[in-house]
């Protein structure tokens, strides 16, 4: 069976960046794995770890490179920048990652301008909101991560509470992947079945009190994560290889990734997180989201704390 060749650079071989390649290797997500940082040294190393592990794996060259090798990707992944100290919010990174991303930016762009762009430095949706100015870029091929990871720790936690496996938990949030970002539980559902019906038939206290603390285990999962080991790098790394495989592999599964782009959202004038149909040109569409005013209310106030991040931005 030929398989089709696919591209993927990652910019930035930290943490981050190598737990997407080494997640990227083991999934075999793709046939060409290219690895580009300032420090060539460290890239060229975790270039020759990962590689050792290929008779393990399926067949993918992965190697080190310079910017000219962004020709011909499918998806380029940014995932350079400083990340969070502890205590430290990710919009607090905003000034400081901008500056390292449009010196990256410019670089990519000299070489490559039709590969889709997948944005995961913090603060991830100013950054993706800052990229879309390069008007160059089409809107629907510039995303980012966005709170596809938060989502997953979503579905995770309610998938330990109702002791359900975390991919049968349909659950979304939505906005800022950040502090101010929205777990949905107006939306939750176990195989169509509301998460309000199914906590009657299982006797637990699942009312506000209880979505209240998972609401807030959701938005400072990473901070207690960081508080502990420094920073947050694997459940990043698969979250951004389940974005790749949708990508490469035109799946047109719903994730919720971040984008600004010319539909229902377009009026906010930031990237935001909602669901979205990914393939592989990019983001094939949005859906429009069903939640109650209180979401609402919190999904505008995610908004805004986005839009105040940008104006600052110099
Ligand atoms: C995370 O949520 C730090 O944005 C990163 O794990």
């Amino acid at each position: 069976m030929s398989v089709t060749s696919s591209k993927v650079v990652i910019i930035g071989s930290g943490l981050v960046g190598t737990s997407i390649a080494y997640s990227s290797v083991i999934q075999g997500i793709c046939t060409e794995l290219v690895l580009i940082d300032a420090k060539k040294e460290k890239a060229k190393g975790e270039v020759m770890d990962l590689s050792h592990g290929l008779p393990f794996t399926s067949p993918m060259e992965i190697r080190g490179g310079e910017y000219e090798d962004c020709i011909g990707a499918n998806v380029i992944v940014i995932t350079a920048g400083s990340n969070q100290k502890p205590g430290e919010s990710r919009l607090a990174l905003a000034q400081k990652n901008v500056d390292i991303l449009r010196s990256i930016l410019e670089q990519i762009l000299r070489v490559e301008q039709q590969a889709i762009l997948l944005l995961v430095t913090n603060p991830v949706d100013v950054l993706t909101t800052i990229t879309r100015s390069y008007s160059e870029l089409k809107a629907n091929r510039v995303i980012g991560s966005g709170t596809v990871l938060d989502t997953a720790r979503f579905r995770y936690i309610l998938s330990q509470h109702c002791q359900i496996s975390p991919g049968s938990v349909h659950a979304y949030v939505v906005g800022e992947h950040g502090d101010s970002e929205v777990p949905l539980f107006s939306s939750v559902s176990v195989a169509g079945t509301p998460f309000s019906l199914l906590c009657q038939e299982c006797n637990r206290s699942c009312g506000r009190d209880y979505q209240k603390e998972v609401i807030a285990e959701v938005r400072k999962a990473a901070y207690e994560i960081i508080n502990r080991k420094g920073a947050t790098y694997f459940g990043i790394g698969l979250s951004c290889t389940r974005i790749l495989k949708a990508i490469l592999n035109d799946e047109r599964s719903v994730l919720t990734v971040s984008a600004l782009l010319d539909d229902q959202y377009k009026e906010f004038g930031v990237a935001i997180s909602v669901p979205s149909v990914l393939g592989k040109e990019g983001i094939l569409r949005r859906l429009p989201l069903s939640i109650t005013e209180t979401e609402n209310a919190q999904f505008l106030k995610s908004v805004r704390a986005i839009q105040e991040s940008v104006h600052q931005i110099k």
